[in-house]
């Protein structure tokens, strides 16, 4: 639905760096993520790797210092800079954040970047001593000064061979924060959305837990949904193996009762709370202090309810936040229109997910998704087997329909 990248011209200076090959990367993947990009290597660069390389990962065109001297030379610095929507620097030298800083203009691409009225994004990359070098950080913090956004760099193992800080951050890391950037001014901006994800963890003892099958991927899919659309998501997440979804502000949790307390700390002044977490909904009656041991044994485990946050948030809406617009999911294995429509009516929700987890290819851990949207005025929509993404963006679609009306 709302692709932040769409329509988006990125120029990407490539400067002389080993991770250069991570540029060419990076290129492909914000090709494949909807930008038009196009390179721009420094004669340094061009020691490292070779434009076409960029021009084959992009099918768009590659610039060099040629195209500085060639038949186009007064004008191509211009052109270049005055159509980007964003200039991204990466990797980018020491030698070339020194010109940056000092408004030096010596080749094509610091060149075009002061004929630019976009914003200017650097990812250094570098040995560690020249990152420290006094003369770099002043240069770094006049850029930042100016209004130039950083991305890293990040610490690890370096070309040199020693550990230290100077890598560039990885690539999958920039392009979730440019996409962040772009999706600046969506019909969502300013809005703020809470999203629960995950399944809970009831501690047996310290290192026993109960929990279920929930991967979190659901629901942090509809973050990036709401966020692509300019929302201000605060995601209250149990432990998943999931990247945050770059802007996201995080809540971690564990138990069913630490998300009961930050979901009823955070829904004040949100438009919407989309409770996608599978909650638990029984937990050991006692926590043990100390690990159990095997020989002492354990025949029995005494458990007893968890609250209904859900529940909890119906009867307490309208003290914290009478516009609250409740978005559920319901995980069924049988009878599963009854029962969502049993949970929708209960749980006071505007719309429920229904998810009959015996479907194939739908449910937990899949990356795709069976559902149907229930709505509190008895409508109700059957969707196809689609991504999760596209899930998310069902769901957010029905939030602008709401605005809308
Ligand atoms: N939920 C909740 N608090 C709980 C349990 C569930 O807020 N303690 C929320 C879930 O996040 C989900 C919805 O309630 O959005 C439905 O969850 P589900 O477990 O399917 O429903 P239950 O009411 O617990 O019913 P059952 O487990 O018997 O199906």
């Amino acid at each position: 639905m709302g692709n932040p990248f769409l329509n988006k011209n990125i120029l990407l200076g490539i400067t002389g760096s080993i991770a250069a090959y991570k540029g060419a990367e990076l290129a492909s993947r914000l090709a494949q993520a909807g930008a038009k990009v196009n390179g721009l290597l420094t004669p340094a660069a061009e020691k490292f790797i070779s434009p076409l390389t960029f021009q084959s990962l992009t099918g768009s065109q590659c610039f060099t210092d040629a195209d500085l001297w060639g038949g186009q030379a007064h004008v191509v610095h211009v052109q270049l800079g005055r159509s980007a929507d964003l200039v991204l620097v990466a990797p980018a030298s020491a030698n070339t954040i020194a010109k940056l800083a000092h408004g030096i203009a010596d080749n094509l691409l610091t060149v075009t970047i002061l004929a630019s009225r976009c914003p200017l994004v650097v990812a250094p990359a570098m040995d560690a001593g020249m990152y420290s070098q006094p003369a770099t950080q002043e240069n770094i913090h006049r850029l930042q000064s100016r209004g130039v956004t950083f991305i890293g760099p990040a610490e690890g193992h370096l070309a040199s061979g020693l550990e230290g800080t100077g890598r560039m951050v990885e690539t999958g890391d920039i392009v979730a924060q440019l996409r962040w950037m772009f999706s600046g001014n969506g019909p969502l901006t300013g809005k703020k959305i809470v999203v629960t994800a995950g399944g809970t963890q009831e501690a047996i003892d310290p290192v026993r837990v109960i929990t279920n099958l929930s991967s979190g991927k659901q629901g942090y899919a509809v973050v990036q949904s709401a966020l692509d659309l300019g929302a201000r998501v605060t995601l209250i997440s149990a432990p998943t193996a999931l990247p945050v979804p770059y802007g996201a502000e995080l809540v971690k949790v564990n138990t069913a009762e630490e998300m009961r307390r930050a979901v009823l700390e955070n829904i004040p002044g949100a438009l919407v709370l989309i409770m996608a977490a599978a909650v638990a909904d029984f937990r050991p009656a006692q926590r043990q202090e100390e690990k159990i041991k095997k020989e002492k044994g354990m025949k029995e485990l005494l458990l007893e309810d968890t609250a209904d946050i859900l529940l909890e948030v119906a009867h307490k809406k309208e003290k914290l936040n009478p516009g609250l617009r409740v978005i559920g999911f319901a995980a069924e294995t049988e009878d599963i229109w009854r029962n969502a429509q049993k949970k929708l009516e209960s749980k006071r929700l505007d719309m429920i997910v229904v998810n009959d987890i015996t479907t194939p290819l739908a449910g937990f851990n899949s990356d795709t998704n069976q559902v149907s949207l229930l709505f509190a005025d008895g409508s109700s929509e059957d969707l196809p087997l689609m991504k999760k993404s596209e899930v998310a963006d069902k769901i957010l679609q029905t939030l602008l329909n709401w605005l809308a009306e």
